[in-house]
């Protein structure tokens, strides 16, 4: 090439077309501490712990109550297994006396009729002595001292087909002050 030629033609420069830049590397920066994940846990420990018993209270209010109270029938033996007096071997468990005379059987529930303790049976003094108050009675549960207004309430009994004892004390006897005695109704005792 002459040096006309190359005062006349411009210089080309080819450059190669410039790549993207690569994305910037992702930086994991979630570094939770371990003790923020801990109270994370403990609170949706207790959330879950609050709804799962709110929703049991929920439906135990709406379960029926007879389904979880013990039956009031049960059955206490033969009456050849009770002596003539006070039997006092049921107290604990259904709150009641069995007491046998010359010719009936009867269940005593054991309330006493002032403000409903329990009173006890004194075999020596041959009469029931309530604790809170003083109200005694006798070995058939008639009051005669202290501030019980009246005996105190009997049981309903009867026989079942095997001749066992069946007491329900959902159904009780009175005899109220000037009211009429209950205690010779069908069902306050078994003759014996
Ligand atoms: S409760 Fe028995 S005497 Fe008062």
């Amino acid at each position: 090439m002459d040096s006309a030629d190359q005062l006349s033609a411009p210089s080309v420069t080819t450059k190669a077309p410039a790549k993207p830049a690569a994305p910037a590397a992702v930086v994991e920066t979630s570094s939770d501490p371990p003790v923020n994940k801990m109270r994370r846990r403990i609170v949706w420990a207790t959330v879950a712990g609050s709804l799962i018993t709110f929703f049991l209270m929920f439906v135990r209010f709406f379960l029926p109550r007879s389904i979880l109270e013990p039956s009031p029938l049960f059955r206490i033996g033969s009456p050849n297994d009770y002596a003539l007096g006070v039997d006092t071997k049921w107290q604990q468990q259904y709150r009641i006396w069995v007491t046998r005379t010359s010719d009936r059987l009867f269940v005593i529930y054991a309330v006493c009729t002032h403000l409903g303790c329990t009173p006890d049976w004194k075999a020596s003094e041959n009469k029931f002595k309530c604790p809170c108050h003083g109200s005694g009675y006798d070995s058939e549960g008639v009051n005669f001292e202290g501030p019980a207004p009246r005996p105190m309430d009997r049981a309903k009994v009867e026989l079942d087909a095997e001749g066992q004892i069946v007491v329900d004390i959902g159904k009780l006897y009175k005899w109220p002050k000037g009211e009429r005695n209950e205690f010779d109704d069908d069902g306050s005792f078994i003759r014996v």
